[in-house]
């Protein structure tokens, strides 16, 4: 006999079955600009194809809920294991952590796309059965496997569009909807003093919201004064640092970086172009002269923002800094946002895919944090020199997936806070960390500079 619905999960049934269905549609947006040919590209050498991410959404979400908590029986194993994980190679060595074999032939697109509304199916019963389980597992309660699911494929929706940014025009599709670009002028960067003070890091697993592992326990860190810019680097002030010569200065980089430039031969950020002596930049569907675009955010890798930060005789900050800036306030109280405790709205950061782009550099005012940092959350993740690594009390929670950061505490991998324009708003939350290899230049990741 199946047991009644528990009163706590009951409310919650509604509102994931919707953000099942709207976290769907937004995956099936994304893939609907790739022609079914293109599905087989793989635009980053270090990552599997767009075909393996259809696979790999449910095979996640089946493998987590369906096989681990409800151990129902499977329909395609074969798919649950080839798309249970992806890859993540050190990308200065090509070793690679465990994943399945690679199949020397990826399975049809008609057979994956099957596979995923096989499992589509199925979760949308999986809610109901979870809410009646009497499952002792920790990812039964709270809808936590549920969440975990959602933002499992938000955080997936931005790779693919990284992915997507990387592909060329010819082979994508550009969305009827996609709203126009903004160039307008950004506002001149100050300043800003934050007193030494604590910061709290991370959450409270039993306060009983969802977070990641790697987010448990909470930690307060004792931060040191520091000034912060107001403002991240444009292109703009990135350029200055291109052309004076100084990017291609062996003296503003550290040993490991300068290796990495020289290996991959870059002279420029990633999303630029030089061509005939002219300096364009490639936006996910558009070239633009690269002045048009010098108030949005440069997107760069931590070697880079380090390389820029030297040669303006400044650092990039650390994940407490971070978390000073942008959730405390002269007043010395903690806030839930940098704007404070309202929910995150557009008004606030460019954040949630409201436009598919950068936007100018101090648009959204009423995202300032308290201090007036601007920018913290929304329009470009800003990278941390804090290597990602477990807070004092970690322990990996997540029963059929023990390694899911485990194995990115590395050394090589460094925090990023914040959100870029393609990550969900119920991502955006004080102890969500996300991370990246310091020689990894395709994310929307940004930057700004912290001195002592
Ligand atoms: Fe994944």
């Amino acid at each position: 006999m199946a047991l009644p619905l528990r009163r706590s999960f009951r409310t919650k049934i509604d509102e994931f079955r919707e953000k099942l269905s709207s976290v769907w549609a937004r995956t099936d947006e994304i893939f609907a600009r790739l022609p079914s040919a293109e599905l087989s590209a793989t635009p980053i050498v270090w990552r599997h194809p767009f075909l393996f991410y259809v696979g790999h959404l449910p095979a996640f979400s089946w493998n987590q809920i369906c096989g681990a908590i409800l151990e129902w029986k499977s329909f395609n194993p074969y798919f649950d294991d080839l798309f249970c994980r992806g890859i993540d190679p050190d990308v200065d060595t090509g070793e690679c952590h465990w994943h399945p074999e690679v199949p020397e032939e990826w399975p049809s697109v008609a057979e994956t796309f099957e596979y995923r509304d096989n499992v589509r199916g199925a979760l949308s019963e999986a809610v109901d059965a979870i809410g009646r389980s009497a499952s002792a597992d920790v990812m039964a309660q709270q809808g936590r496997a549920f969440q975990m699911v959602l933002e499992h494929e938000f955080m997936h929706q931005e790779t693919l569009m990284y992915m997507l940014q990387q592909l060329p025009f010819q082979k994508k599709r550009r969305p009827k909807f996609f709203p126009r670009y903004s160039f307008q002028h950004s506002p001149i960067s100050r300043d800003i003093e934050v007193p030494a003070g604590k910061a709290r890091l991370g959450a409270k697993f039993e306060d009983g919201l969802f977070g990641w592992d790697n987010e448990f326990e909470e930690v307060f860190v004792d931060v040191p004064e520091f000034t912060i810019d107001s403002l991240p680097v444009s292109n703009g002030r990135f350029f200055e640092f291109v052309d004076s010569g100084a990017y291609d200065q062996e003296v503003y980089w550290r040993p490991e970086d300068w290796r990495w430039k020289t290996l991959e031969k870059k002279y420029h950020p990633t999303s630029w172009l030089k061509r005939d002596g002219d300096w364009y930049y490639r936006a996910m569907f558009d070239i633009f002269p690269l002045e048009h675009v010098a108030s949005w955010p440069v997107y760069v890798s931590l070697a880079e923002a380090r390389a820029y930060a030297s040669w303006i005789g400044k650092r990039l900050p650390t994940e407490a800094e971070f978390h000073r800036a942008a959730y405390y306030g002269p007043d010395g109280r903690e806030s839930e946002y940098p704007w404070g405790n309202t929910p995150p709205a557009l008004q606030h950061g460019n954040f949630d895919f409201a436009v598919w782009s950068p936007t100018p550099i101090g648009s959204r005012p009423a995202g300032a944090s308290r201090w007036g940092v601007m920018e913290l959350v929304g329009n470009g993740w800003e990278l941390t020199d804090t290597a990602f690594a477990p807070f004092p009390k970690f322990s990996p929670y997540i029963k059929s997936y023990p390694d899911y950061s485990r194995d990115f505490f590395d050394g090589k991998h460094f925090v990023l806070k914040g959100a870029s324009w393609a990550t969900a708003a119920d991502l955006v939350r004080p102890a969500f960390r996300n991370w990246y290899q310091a020689h990894y230049p395709y994310v929307f990741a940004k930057f700004r500079c912290v001195t002592n």
